[in-house]
């Protein structure tokens, strides 16, 4: 399938999922609702997300008028809609009538109906029902004013369905893969413990025992899961091939690599829901995030749209804390800052029944505007309008940290000396924070990532699968004089997780001049220290008793019985460095590492003083101009020292000199022309 045209919003998207079809029998509400959105200066509503029994109530029989009124309404007020397709939910008549659109668990029981996102992606069935109703949409409002972009399904998870179908479908998939068993066999190492498949029919994915096999259900899984967004969102893009095409994601932790849906949307949406006020401050919380946002703007080197996020509390947290005064406004712009051109929410009106009829929304069931939740939507879409001029503006970055889906699941699922807290994801977090507290951009790519050229540094935590495009890839990147930061964990596995001959880290020993003997397990009762520059830093987690080959050691670990033994190499290869970290460190010794090596590359930063605790300034450009957020994630306010900037806050355009002031949970927005 051809990639997707890229697409790019004329103005910031302010608005909420909306779903209209849930009150029918309420005239009065929802005429009242099209008032209210214009009220919180809303622009844009998210559609018909869940609505498949109402569009088609019984097989074959449709029903669009309520989806005309909701539309025309939109459309008479002003605003946009981004219309779902309805596929995310399974009317009861379907699973009644074609039982196989239900999943089937891992005992061979077919599930009943209920829940949503639980459809099986294989079932013919299902996607042609899908295909049906996604077409009847397209065919009917394709010239509707009102249609802005589609929303196809919603929050496309991982789950396992074992049917028929599914393994039949992941039998090909594998043959496709490997061609013959005996490759598969060889792959997999399966004459482990007697495991050696004679024919594709007989290979199921139960078997925890093969890692090669169950990272391969994963990756099976993802494209499938892919495969069925192509295949029910066809119609869409014959039928409107000019209006753009999105899914939303979720947090990175859904086993979907998101990485190879990038190619086939319109833009990258994802929905957020951090976790405010639950730790002693939200600094770690904002970093993550960051984290998250960077990701999907990096996806397609483009800005995204924040398609969902809660108005105030979200109901399937184990707690969850109504945002703090500020939080909303900043926990919105956040999202811009790193690059999003969208605020939008998850509700517009609250349930009266369901499973949500408590999570937060923007209009709750008292149905008033004087609310704190409706006029703090009402103040983000004010200062959203004022703020108009940045959509559409660039991230420019010097700094990558690669964070591979693929990866994840090789490292979450071989077992290790160690099998709890691998945490890689904390990891890349981890390193990322030092650039978050300096107000430095960061991009995330993950190993599929073809050309490093553009960046000054390139930080590739626990490189665990390390497939061999992403080393030459590396090794191009680093010849040219790129510096790389790689840690433990890397080089022991290749691409369907059989260990490297000659052990880790495999093909990064050339980069790296090093090789890795075996592995410490650190907790409470085995510590280990390293020194560097006369500093003392705590290792915990992994310290690998490496050896340095070509590699200079730079610092060495302190406690038997690592003593003496390396803890932080450096490598030169050609005109480049790279760096490889053995033990799980703190964020101290990240950030003085990163300081040493930025006295040589020298990476922009905007803002070159020191930020207090918990605030970060991000970035964007446009026309000549650089836009600075500047946020404060602290519960108190702070001040910033601006001598010798010349900025302008957008809305007003005031110039800012000598001090910024910062409200808690406080966001300004200030540009300047670039040089
Ligand atoms: C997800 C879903 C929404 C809603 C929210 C609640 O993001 O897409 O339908 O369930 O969570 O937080
Ligand atoms: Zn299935």
């Amino acid at each position: 399938m051809k990639h997707i045209k890229n697409f790019r919003l004329p103005n910031f998207l302010h608005g909420a999922d909306y779903n209209y079809e849930q009150w029918l029998e309420y005239p009065e509400i929802l005429e009242q609702d099209f008032t209210l959105m214009k009220e919180a200066n809303c622009n844009v509503m998210a559609v018909g997300i869940f609505s498949w029994a109402k569009l088609e109530p019984e097989e074959g029989v449709f029903n669009f008028e309520w989806m005309d009124n909701l539309l025309d309404h939109l459309h008479n007020n002003g605003l946009k809609a981004i219309l779902a397709t309805p596929t995310g939910s399974k009317p009861v008549w379907l699973s009644k009538k074609y039982p196989e659109v239900c999943r089937v668990d891992i005992n061979g029981n077919r599930e009943p109906h209920g829940i949503r996102h639980n459809h099986c992606r294989t079932s013919p069935i299902y996607r042609e029902k899908s295909i049906i109703i996604n077409k009847k949409l397209a065919e009917r409002y394709k010239d509707h004013p009102a249609l802005l972009m589609w929303h196809v399904n919603n929050e496309y998870n991982s789950g396992d369905c074992f049917c028929k179908n599914c393994l039949e479908a992941f039998q090909k998939w594998l043959e496709k893969r490997y061609g013959t068993i005996k490759n598969l066999n060889r792959a997999w190492w399966t004459t482990f413990w007697s495991h050696t498949y004679s024919d594709w029919k007989e290979i199921e994915p139960f078997d925890k025992s093969v890692q090669g096999l169950m990272l391969d259900w994963k990756r099976f899984k993802s494209d499938q899961t892919l495969d069925f967004f192509l295949t029910e969102s066809e119609p869409l893009r014959e039928i409107t091939p000019d209006t753009p095409i999105t899914v939303n994601f979720m947090e990175p932790d859904v086993e979907l690599d998101y990485w190879s849906f990038a190619p086939y949307v319109s833009t990258i949406s994802w929905d957020c829901y951090p976790k405010w006020h639950r730790e002693k401050n939200d600094h770690m919380e904002a970093v993550k995030t960051a984290f998250y946002h960077d990701l999907y703007r990096s996806m397609k080197d483009q800005p995204f749209m924040l398609m969902e996020s809660s108005p105030n509390v979200t109901n399937w947290q184990g707690i969850s804390i109504p945002k703090k005064d500020g939080m909303h406004e900043l926990s919105s712009l956040q999202a811009i800052a790193h690059g999003s051109d969208t605020v939008q929410y998850f509700q517009w009106r609250q349930s009266r029944g369901g499973e949500e009829q408590y999570h937060g929304a923007v209009v709750t069931h008292c149905n008033r505007t004087e609310t704190r939740v409706f006029q703090g939507v009402k103040k983000v879409g004010e200062v959203l309008n004022n703020l108009s001029e940045i959509c559409g503006s660039n991230t420019d970055s010097e700094v990558v940290i690669l964070y591979d889906f693929h990866n994840e699941w090789s490292i979450n699922l071989t077992q290790h000396a160690r099998n709890i807290d691998k945490d890689y994801q904390k990891e890349c977090v981890e390193y990322y924070k030092t650039f978050w507290e300096r107000g430095i951009s960061v991009d995330i790519k993950d190993f599929s990532c073809k050309d490093l050229s553009r960046y000054k540094i390139v930080i590739a935590p626990m490189m665990h699968l390390l497939r061999e495009d992403i080393d030459k890839t590396l090794k191009e990147y680093v010849k040219k004089g790129g510096v790389l930061i790689t840690t433990f964990l890397s080089g022991y596995v290749d691409e369907t997780n059989l260990s490297y001959i000659g052990g880790a880290p495999g093909p990064l020993k050339e980069l790296t001049g090093i090789w890795i003997e075996d592995t410490e397990i650190l907790n409470e009762n085995n510590t280990q220290t390293f020194t560097y520059n006369s500093k003392i830093y705590e290792s915990t987690h992994f310290a690998e008793r490496i050896h340095a080959e070509s590699a200079e050691v730079i610092s060495y670990f302190n406690t038997p019985p690592l003593k003496n033994c390396p803890s932080v190499t450096l490598n030169r290869f050609e005109k480049g460095q790279v760096y490889f970290v053995a033990s799980r460190t703190s964020e101290q010794f990240k950030r003085d590492l990163f300081n040493d090596i930025n006295r040589e590359i020298n990476i922009t930063n905007h803002y070159p003083n020191d930020l207090p605790d918990g605030v970060t300034i991000r970035c964007r450009e446009k026309e000549g101009y650089r836009y600075y957020f500047v946020m404060n994630f602290n519960s108190y306010p702070t001040q910033l020292n601006m001598e010798g900037f010349t900025l302008y806050e957008v809305h007003t355009n005031n110039l800012i000199n000598n001090e910024l002031d910062l409200l808690p949970y406080g966001i300004r927005v200030l540009k300047n022309r670039m040089n």
